[in-house]
């Protein structure tokens, strides 16, 4: 069984269920001893992933470190994957190397911590909150983006992470906040990401981990008056941090300052490396890919020009732009592997997994299932638009953003990040991509492009109402099935 579709899923399950007969899940080749495939896991982690599915198919076991693992490929797999409880799948336990730096809070506090402070989660998020932050995001690219001047180079990753941090400063903290002290507040984030550590425990006395708690102590002192005068004008305030500090728990308390902090760290950790990753792939697919970028462009020319304000309710008129996300998302996913502790015997489809095994899932393996996607190794954002809409054909496969009750909680709050800085930065600019072929790099923890040049040059600015013909006949002319409607 190479891939479960759900009639051979259902059709195993039942079979094995009724006779009772359930397995262990197969292993892979190549178990070295004592290390099991924890050198080929370190190595290239997508690879392993990768060969496993040729060699055994949607369900295979390895080891790592000592412990078993199974990885999961295919969206009946998924669903069970993201529909178990926290009980039998434990998120926290796996992340237990990030408390050190986000403290026990949210997902990465216990499963009572997580259930209680989940009110304030998704406070930030309801829609009537999520109206203001398109605009916000608008004003803060676009001055970022009137700062590079007429014409110059510079790395793509980088720069989106600069972008992310202005947005993300922004809106978690307020513009005065980002003005005033951003800068200071995220070079202590800097070390505080920075002593990450997957291996060793994170109470040695080592420089990197002193340095943690140097900043952690300093970011905290920073706050006090930031919250202590939030307290006593909330009026005055409208972002997440005010969000975090006036929205109760379920048990009816409020966060404390300590907490409060965590969950702006834990925010910053989950939000902007993965954004500006993906918004790097992105940018570079469209650079790759000139003719559907004429179609992007064309869109632009029609939609977007200069003066014309983003709101919520109209971004989505950028479609283009959201495919080219989707498939961005799908063939470069910045998380590539997810990861779950298993708490108790889980059953799904004819196996049992043992309790104290690993249990992943991996997108970068999933998105490429000819089952699913129509030839899956090329750049095709149309796959996405109303016409095809593949990723509707079963629930659970498009799984970038996880799925179930950890899904991303800032899923919409990135994709619409993103379609601004696009629209933004391929409005404004002429771009070249000065490293043709940037590959997948781990080296600084979320997967990212590889150092990525470009080179952008100021285009005329095009006025309100601007229709530009050439560019829409240009999409048409490359295949663009949506010209018409331009
Ligand atoms: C392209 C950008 C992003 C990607 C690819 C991404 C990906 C993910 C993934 C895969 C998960 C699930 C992890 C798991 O199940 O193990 C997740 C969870 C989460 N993400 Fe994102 N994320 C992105 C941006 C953001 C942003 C901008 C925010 C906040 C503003 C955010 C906040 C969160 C939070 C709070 C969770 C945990 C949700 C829960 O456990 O209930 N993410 N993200």
């Amino acid at each position: 069984m190479r891939f479960a579709t759900h009639s051979t899923f259902v059709f195993y399950y039942t079979k094995y269920k009724t006779q009772n007969i359930m397995y262990t899940p197969p292993f892979i080749s190549k178990k070295l001893p004592i290390v099991g495939h924890t050198l080929e896991f370190a190595k290239d982690h997508v690879k392993l992933m990768q060969r496993g599915f040729a060699e055994k198919g949607s369900v295979f076991a390895f080891s790592l470190a000592g412990k078993n693992a199974v990885a999961l490929i295919g969206p009946e797999y998924h669903k069970a994957y993201f529909e178990a409880t926290d009980k039998q799948l434990s998120i926290q336990k796996v992340y237990g190397f990030v408390q050190a730096i986000t403290g026990k809070v949210f997902f990465l506090g216990s499963h009572e911590t997580y259930l209680n402070q989940r009110p304030i989660l998704y406070e930030p998020f309801k829609y009537r909150k999520s109206l203001k932050y398109v605009p916000i995001m608008q004003h803060v690219i676009e001055d970022c983006l009137q700062k590079l001047g007429d014409e110059g180079e510079i790395e793509l990753t980088q720069y989106c992470i600069h972008i992310t941090r202005q947005v993300a400063g922004n809106a978690f903290m307020g513009e005065k906040f980002q003005k005033e002290m951003g800068s200071a507040f995220w070079d202590l984030y800097d070390d505080i990401s920075a002593s990450l550590d997957v291996v060793l425990p994170p109470n040695l006395p080592l420089p990197k981990f002193r340095k943690r708690d140097r900043a952690k102590a300093k970011a905290k002192e920073m706050l006090k008056p930031v919250i202590a005068a939030r307290r006593a004008n909330p009026e005055q305030y409208d972002d997440f941090l005010q969000e975090f500090i006036q929205t109760p728990m379920v048990d009816g308390t409020y966060a404390d300052d300590e907490t409060l902090l965590n969950f702006i760290i834990t925010f910053m950790f989950a939000s902007h490396d993965t954004t500006s990753g993906h918004a790097a792939w992105t940018i570079i697919q469209l650079l790759q890919n000139l003719d559907y970028l004429k179609a992007v462009e064309a869109e632009l020319a029609e939609k977007f020009s200069h003066g014309t304000k983003l709101e919520l309710n109209n971004i989505s008129m950028l479609e283009h732009i959201y495919w080219a996300i989707e498939e961005s998302s799908r063939m470069n996913p910045t998380a590539d592997i997810l990861l779950r502790f298993v708490e108790e015997d889980w059953e799904v489809g004819a196996y049992t997994i043992p309790k104290g095994w690993l249990a992943f899932v991996a997108p970068k393996v999933a998105h490429f299932l000819p089952e699913i996607h129509e030839n899956p190794d090329k750049y095709d954002p149309y796959r996405f638009d109303t016409t095809r809409e593949e990723h509707k054909t079963c629930p659970y496969q498009q799984i970038g953003f996880g799925g179930g009750s950890h899904k991303c909680a800032g899923m919409f709050f990135a994709k619409n990040e993103m379609a601004v800085m696009i629209a933004c930065l391929f409005r404004d600019f002429e771009i070249e991509l000065r490293t043709p072929n940037p590959v997948v790099t781990r080296s600084k923890g979320t997967p990212r492009p590889s150092e990525t040049m470009i080179r952008y040059k100021r285009k005329a600015k095009m006025p309100q109402g601007f229709q530009n013909e050439a560019h829409i006949a240009q999409a048409a002319a490359m295949g663009c099935p949506h010209a018409h409607k331009m």
